[in-house]
């Protein structure tokens, strides 16, 4: 830790209480890795139970070359977020709902898993633990990472003898490097993202390493990111590297159904709630990739990537623009009405916001 970041300078929120915050340039945040102060951090054996666990200064971790997660990626990551209120206050958002994907990837991939419980408990104690880091109102948020991972040796393949639970977190701004401006999208032909009965629906951190091929080559053509298509008729919209994608097309909202292939982000959920209570009609469903030729909005969704409107997509070399490179009226006002609730700019209705 670098004497520098162990600094910190003080601010007075609005309700005129001191709320002490890290002395780094809150102005200057992208989505990259700031070290913070402290990690949570617990392990059990297999079949096991994690036990209460503990924080830790934030630092590297030590692994055997033999670890299941190292070896034979036996690992899953969760993303949520946690944001400064005027107030001075910290919010999560549906924390317990990580906590529940979080449960049904540690099935998939043969791990110990903890309670939703003891996920947000431990959500909590390390945003606490972390909470000078949390940026100020309208500057970001601080992205919290936790990871289950085989942390024990083996050395054929089985599930691994010991797990450990993680969780570190860091302050971010923008995802896309675009901020809130339309991204540019291609969509890849040859390569997938996920198969029918693979891990696509769970957060492995394997099927991150899977887009890296395609995006690496998108981005070198020029393009944010890669959009996929299904593995088996190569026609249907799965999603993006980091987030799920959604067509508006005469004022209907529709996104790819969840059908084991595609992650089902908390986000996508919670867009598919506000959408319908600002009264849209929302479809999940089957979407070709020739809707989107004719689509009026396109936009993605993530914990990370928030709402980002999508303002091109090249398809076998065609590309087609929407909105004039300006944000559609469908994807702003989704976006103004999420974050302004989970930033608590408006009134959480849904219950979705959780006090620290
Ligand atoms: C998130 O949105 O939290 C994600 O998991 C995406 C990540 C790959 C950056």
């Amino acid at each position: 830790a670098s004497a520098t970041r162990r600094e910190a300078t003080s601010s007075v929120s609005a309700s005129g209480e001191t709320v002490e915050l890290a002395d780094i340039n809150w102005d200057d945040l992208g989505f990259g890795l700031v070290p913070t102060d402290y990690m949570f951090v617990t392990k059990c054996l297999k079949g096991g139970d994690f036990p209460k666990g503990e924080l830790v200064h934030f630092g590297n971790v030590e692994l055997s070359p033999s670890s299941g997660v190292l070896n034979y990626g036996q690992g899953l990551f969760e993303g949520l977020k946690a944001y400064r209120k005027q107030d001075g206050s910290v919010v999560l958002f549906r924390p317990e709902e990580n906590a529940l994907r979080m449960r049904m990837g540690a099935e998939r991939m043969c791990m110990p898993e903890p309670t939703v419980e003891q996920f947000v408990e431990a959500v909590k104690l390390t945003v606490l633990a972390n909470k000078r880091w949390v940026p100020p109102p309208g500057k970001g948020s601080l992205y919290i990472r936790p990871l289950l991972m085989g942390s024990g040796s083996v050395l054929g393949v089985a599930p691994a003898p010991e797990y450990t639970f993680l969780i570190y977190v860091s302050p971010v701004g923008n995802y896309f490097k675009e901020g809130l401006a339309p991204i540019h999208l291609i969509v890849e032909n040859e390569l997938h993202r996920a198969a029918p009965g693979g891990t696509g629906s769970v957060k492995a951190i394997g099927n991150y390493a899977a887009v890296l091929k395609a995006q690496s080559a998108a981005k070198a053509k020029g393009y944010s990111d890669v959009l996929y298509l299904d593995s088996v008729h190569k026609r249907y919209l799965e999603e993006v590297s980091s987030c799920n994608v959604f067509v508006v097309k005469d004022s209907i909202i529709s996104t790819p159904a969840i059908k084991g292939t595609i992650l089902p982000g908390i986000t996508r959920k919670s867009i598919i709630d506000v959408a319908r209570s600002l009264g849209f009609q929302v479809e999940e469903r089957l979407v070709s990739v020739e809707e989107l030729l004719d689509a009026d909005e396109v936009f993605c969704t993530g914990t990370a990537v928030v709402v980002s409107p999508v303002g091109s997509i090249t398809y076998l070399g065609k590309r087609v623009s929407y909105g004039d490179s300006k944000v559609g009226a469908v994807s702003q006002q989704l976006y103004t009405a999420l974050t302004s609730l989970q930033m608590g700019l408006s009134e959480d209705k849904m219950g979705w916001t959780v006090e620290l």
